[in-house]
């Protein structure tokens, strides 16, 4: 079962992790990372381990169909994990085009490849959806996004990843193509692109730049390490159940204001800086466009069905994070110089 197996966006944050645990915890399997290596996708992240025998890397577009016909014909691939995305929602306010391309066209493309390679002989075969806890759209101060919950999308991003979810599902109920989704709440950790909350935070502390909170920070969001996000994908996909959905995520919420707080303490700490210097450069500024409130998952089906449940609690995690940011600096340069310039004045000058 499962021995060819295609990950897409292997090269982005979550992909290369969950590429990593494929990898070396299955040495039988042989593992296709198709990524298109975008601004967001890097090889760096994935460098101890491009050299094992069960590992190949092909670059290129999950949007491009004959490509993907042909990558299906070559590789006869048993199973799909599908994490190829535009991921940013700050960018899909500013671009939604791009996001309805790669994710409902990309996924869609995907689908049917499956479905035409597969020829209707589903034996062994899987296709695995990875999404996100925004297609829930956004929770008030009380409650919690389980399995049932009515999907109601605000942001170009969450309405492209609700979209590709039905196309999904679709395959499964129309066609019958083996199918499982994962809706995963934030995830932080190593590799993850500094444009997001955490690791722009820890950029910018450490540069002794201002560091942006939206609005009055008092968001909502609820985070669980990356590690933990990559075994739960790994269970779900040797032990889910075919046409079910799994929500992901390890019940730690946190205020914008507070975790950035929390942060500050333990770049103060690391950094050897006194007692609230870091806190000093916090700086509010304009909300974002449509900001959801909160998020906030119940991952009791996943734990109560197939034994997941998170390893690391947040403060831990969130030190091992700033630790590994700070022993990789040349990753934080490689990433940062270029286009980031560009796309850190677009999006933060204005506010
Ligand atoms: P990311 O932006 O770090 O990585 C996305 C990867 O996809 C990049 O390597 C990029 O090069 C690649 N990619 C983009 N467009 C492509 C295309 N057209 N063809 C091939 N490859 C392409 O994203 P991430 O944070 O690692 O998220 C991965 C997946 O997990 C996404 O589907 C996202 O919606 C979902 N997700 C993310 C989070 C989170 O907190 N980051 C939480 C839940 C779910
Ligand atoms: O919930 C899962 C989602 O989490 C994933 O599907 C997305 O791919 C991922 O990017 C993430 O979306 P968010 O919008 O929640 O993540 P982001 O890190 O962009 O923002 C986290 C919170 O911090 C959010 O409330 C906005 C706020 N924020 C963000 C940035 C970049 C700030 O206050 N300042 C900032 O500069």
């Amino acid at each position: 079962m499962h021995n060819t197996i295609l990950i897409t966006g292997g090269a982005g944050f979550i992909g290369s992790h969950v590429v990593r645990l494929f990898v070396k915890n299955y040495p039988h399997y042989q593992i296709i990372n198709l990524d298109a290596l975008t601004y967001a996708g890097n090889l760096e992240n994935l460098k101890d381990i491009k050299d094992q025998p069960n590992y190949k890397f092909v670059k290129g577009d999950i949007t491009d169909e004959s490509f993907i016909d042909e990558l299906f014909a070559t590789y006869k691939f048993d199973g799909v994990i599908h994490l190829a995305a535009e991921s940013h929602v700050d960018r899909s306010i500013m671009d939604p085009l791009a996001f309805i391309k790669t994710n409902v066209m990309g996924t869609a493309v995907l689908l049917n490849a499956s479905r035409k390679y597969w020829k209707d002989n589903y034996e062994g075969k899987l296709f695995y959806h990875v999404s996100t806890d925004e297609v829930y759209g956004s929770l008030g101060e009380e409650g919690f996004f389980t399995e049932q919950t009515a999907y109601d999308p605000r942001s170009p991003y969450s309405a492209s990843k609700a979209s590709s979810d039905h196309f999904v599902m679709a395959y499964y109920h129309t066609y019958h193509l083996p199918a499982i989704i994962s809706n995963c709440s934030n995830n932080y950790g190593s590799n993850h692109f500094p444009e997001k909350l955490i690791p722009l935070a820890i950029h910018n502390i450490k540069n002794n730049k201002p560091v942006p909170v939206y609005g009055k920070g008092e968001n909502v969001r609820d985070w669980l390490f990356v590690e933990d996000h990559a075994r739960a994908i790994d269970t779900i996909f040797h032990k889910g159940r075919v046409g079910e959905t799994y929500n992901i995520g390890g019940f730690n919420e946190w205020k914008n204001i507070d975790l950035i707080n929390l942060l500050c303490m333990i770049m103060d700490k690391k950094l050897q800086r006194a007692p609230g210097t870091s806190a000093q450069l916090i700086t509010f500024v304009k909300d974002r466009a449509g900001h959801d409130l909160r998020y906030a998952i119940d991952a009791t089906k996943l734990n109560k069905e197939l034994g997941w449940e998170p390893s690391l609690q947040f403060e831990e995690g969130l030190e091992k994070t700033v630790e590994w940011y700070l022993a990789n600096e040349e990753w934080l340069e490689h990433v940062t110089s270029g286009a980031y310039q560009d796309y850190y004045s677009d999006q933060y000058q204005k506010r």
